[in-house]
């Protein structure tokens, strides 16, 4: 078997299984920014030694001596007694290097409005907001909200608050007021920046109003002191005197005259919140030099940034943390040139990515597998009337990629030739662990591969041992790393327990992992009650939660069923109270799925909600939520013997049927 690349190669993914492999051309192997491979044992041999030399590429004023401090595991210090200004290494170096005019970013607004911002626009406009939040109070050490559309204003305020020092915490705009409030509480943030609304699929979708009604809930009296609010969707909205600012109001009062201040290398960078086991949300902290290390480093070398001719366009949201590392922190310390697009891309039709890439001529292009595969249900027909021929690398992260998606991605998008790196990480890793490296790897369709220079990732089993090549496990991270969490915000035992009581002095990842017979690593999806849809991480204690909050409902359980296009699908399953005459077996299902998004917001929405009168339980009571996964997929119900009823899940799957 051949393709333009020359041989595919076939490899035994487990015994008696083949799996084709796609090698590096030799003339993108040639320019590649690693192309030798000897750099997996180099760093190998002195993992700390590899990281100061990433380190040393960012600008420091004050150098570290000391790489790592960990001595008190599992809370580590990377670069502790050097000092940095993240923003100004993302900004202001740029400028002194001479790159000032290089476009920092494209901005394509949902509604065909765009902006080119240079990096000296772009860092003239975070020195004003730098001021302007100065003037609001903002100080070294604080936290502010930060619940935005994918605007320029959005980066503009990340970076003006890491500039003097506060660390941001953004929240998704698709979370709800109840969702938000959380956040802000547990942050304790005194300031919000939001906008009046952003475009998402041809309508203006309100945010000011959720802020305002996140800060009305528990009888008001929250942290927040000053809301500040980009003009941007021109949705009605209103304005609480003393409170509330306009930023373009406020904006104009303050020059681009701001000097940054160098901040120890461990000065939290920001907060963001994801899903854990339980119902309340992981506050996982990033702090300074470590992060912008591995952030710029796996941009630059995961994806061969070039940043002189390059295009680069991630599609993730600012409020997840791949909009985090490779929107802000990663290209933008790197340097790069890239789009940002506000909206959805089926809007106004399925065409609307292509014809970004073609107008920007993006070169590399990162995205998730749920996306391909909405866009490959569409059909090959859209992109098709596209020129992508720019595109040289492509991207996949969040969820495994099914091999049927990855070679679609391959074919279409990438003209057949373009690698495709599949990154794992995770919220908590900061950066990209796992992944092939373009120049090096021969890919194969369907693993991430190999642990990045300098990253101790392996399958190990229960005992936390390694298991041989062609073995199934969990992962860990066996070292420390420059990106890691370095807490759950307030909460440092919750963090132990979280990721260390399992092994140790490994990282648990929370996922399932497989060694092929080559050693390369095949992600199996979560091993905890964590779903993944549409590369989103929900948890299925907090849907529970949210459901059992309905005054209807008496028990909930939920399960993330397989779903050909999300990944996971929610399902819950309930019981209604007896005595309530509010919901009708056919009524729940719309009004509970209304519930949800109103308490967590939209991605938490389940696709399908089952009244029942039982839920599987063991005699010691513990729901069995493996069988109810069974059930939603369709599948032949799994073993009912430790059940304390077996009949359950025999009615369960007759009401599913509708013939109870
Ligand atoms: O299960 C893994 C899956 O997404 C989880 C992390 O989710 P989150 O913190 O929201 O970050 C997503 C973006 C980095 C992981 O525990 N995951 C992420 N990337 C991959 C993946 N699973 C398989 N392959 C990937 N490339």
């Amino acid at each position: 078997m051949t393709d333009e690349n020359g041989t595919i190669e076939s490899h035994p993914l487990h015994h008696g299984e083949e799996v084709e492999s796609y090698p590096p051309s030799a003339e993108f192997r040639a320019q590649a920014n690693v192309n030798d491979p000897s750099v997996y044992w180099r760093a190998a041999e002195d993992p700390e030694a590899y990281w100061a030399e990433q380190a040393q590429r960012l600008s420091w004023t004050k150098p570290f001596t000391e790489t790592l401090d960990w001595s008190n595991p599992p809370f580590a210090k990377w670069f502790q007694d050097g000092e940095l200004n993240v923003a100004a290494n993302c900004l202001d170096r740029h400028l002194a290097a001479g790159l000032g005019d290089r476009v920092a970013i494209h901005f394509e607004g949902e509604p065909g409005d765009t902006r080119t911002i240079t990096y000296a626009e772009l860092t003239h406009e975070v020195k004003r907001a730098a001021n302007m939040l100065t003037s609001l109070g903002v100080e070294a050490g604080d936290r502010v909200a930060i619940y935005m559309p994918m605007i320029p204003e959005a980066v503009i305020a990340m970076l003006a608050v890491v500039r003097l020092g506060a660390a941001h915490s953004v929240i998704f705009g698709g979370f709800s007021a109840e969702s938000l409030r959380a956040r802000i509480d547990d942050a304790r943030a005194e300031l919000v920046i939001t906008a009046d609304g952003g475009y998402r699929k041809g309508r203006v979708s309100a945010l000011k109003p959720t802020v305002d009604d996140a800060l009305a809930l528990h009888g008001g009296g929250s942290t927040v002191e000053r809301v500040l609010v980009v003009r941007r969707g021109e949705n009605e909205v209103s304005m609480q005197e003393g409170r509330d600012l306009w930023w373009h109001e406020e904006i104009t009062a303050f020059d681009g005259a701001h000097e940054p201040r160098g901040f120890p290398a461990e000065t939290p960078l920001f907060i963001l919140y994801t899903s854990g086991t339980t119902g309340k949300p992981k506050g996982i902290l990033h702090t300074s030099g470590g992060y912008l290390t591995q952030a710029s480093t796996t941009h630059r070398d995961v994806f061969d940034l070039k940043p002189e001719s390059d295009v680069y366009w991630c599609t993730a949201d600012i409020g997840w943390i791949t909009g985090h590392s490779y929107v802000v922190y990663g290209p933008l310390a790197n340097g790069a040139t890239q789009v940002i697009y506000e909206g959805t891309p089926e809007t106004p039709d399925w065409g609307r990515w292509w014809s970004i890439i073609q107008k920007y001529g993006v070169t590399i292009f990162y995205t998730a597998p749920t996306a391909i595969r909405a866009c490959m249900k569409v059909g090959r027909q859209v992109p098709e009337q596209y020129d992508l021929s720019s595109i040289r690398v492509l991207g996949s992260v969040g969820e495994p990629i099914n091999p049927e998606a990855w070679r679609w991605y391959r074919d279409v998008i990438g003209a057949g030739t373009a690698p495709i790196v599949d990154t794992w990480w995770q919220t908590e890793t900061g950066a990209i662990m796992i992944s092939p490296l373009p120049g090096l790897t021969a890919l194969k369709p369907g693993s991430a591969q190999v642990p990045q220079p300098g990253i101790t990732a392996a399958v190990v089993n229960e005992a936390g041992e390694q298991v041989d090549h062609g073995q199934g496990g969990l992962l860990v991270v066996q070292r420390p790393w420059p990106s890691m969490v370095r807490t759950i915000w307030g909460d440092d035992q919750r963090f132990v327990d979280t990721y260390w009581s399992k092994f140790g002095d490994q990282y648990f990842a929370g996922d399932g992992a497989r060694y092929d017979d080559d050693g390369d690593i095949w992600l199996l999806g979560r091993v905890d009650d964590v779903m993944n849809v549409s590369g989103h991480r929900l948890s299925t204690a907090e849907i529970e939660s949210a459901l059992v909050e309905h005054h209807a409902v008496a028990e909930a359980a939920v399960v993330g069923a397989d779903d050909e296009t999300t990944g996971q699908a929610v399902v819950a399953f309930v019981i209604l109270k007896s005595q309530q005459k509010l919901l009708t077996p056919e009524g729940a299902e719309v009004e509970l799925r209304q519930h949800v998004t109103a308490q967590i917001g939209a991605i938490a929405r389940p696709r399908q909600v089952f009244v029942v009168g039982e839920l599987p339980k063991t005699r010691s009571g513990k729901i069995m939520r493996r069988l109810l996964k069974d059930a939603a997929e369709g599948k032949e119900i799994g073993d009912t013997t430790t059940l304390a009823d077996t009949a359950v899940m025999q009615t369960i799957s007759a009401r599913m049927r509708g013939e109870l």
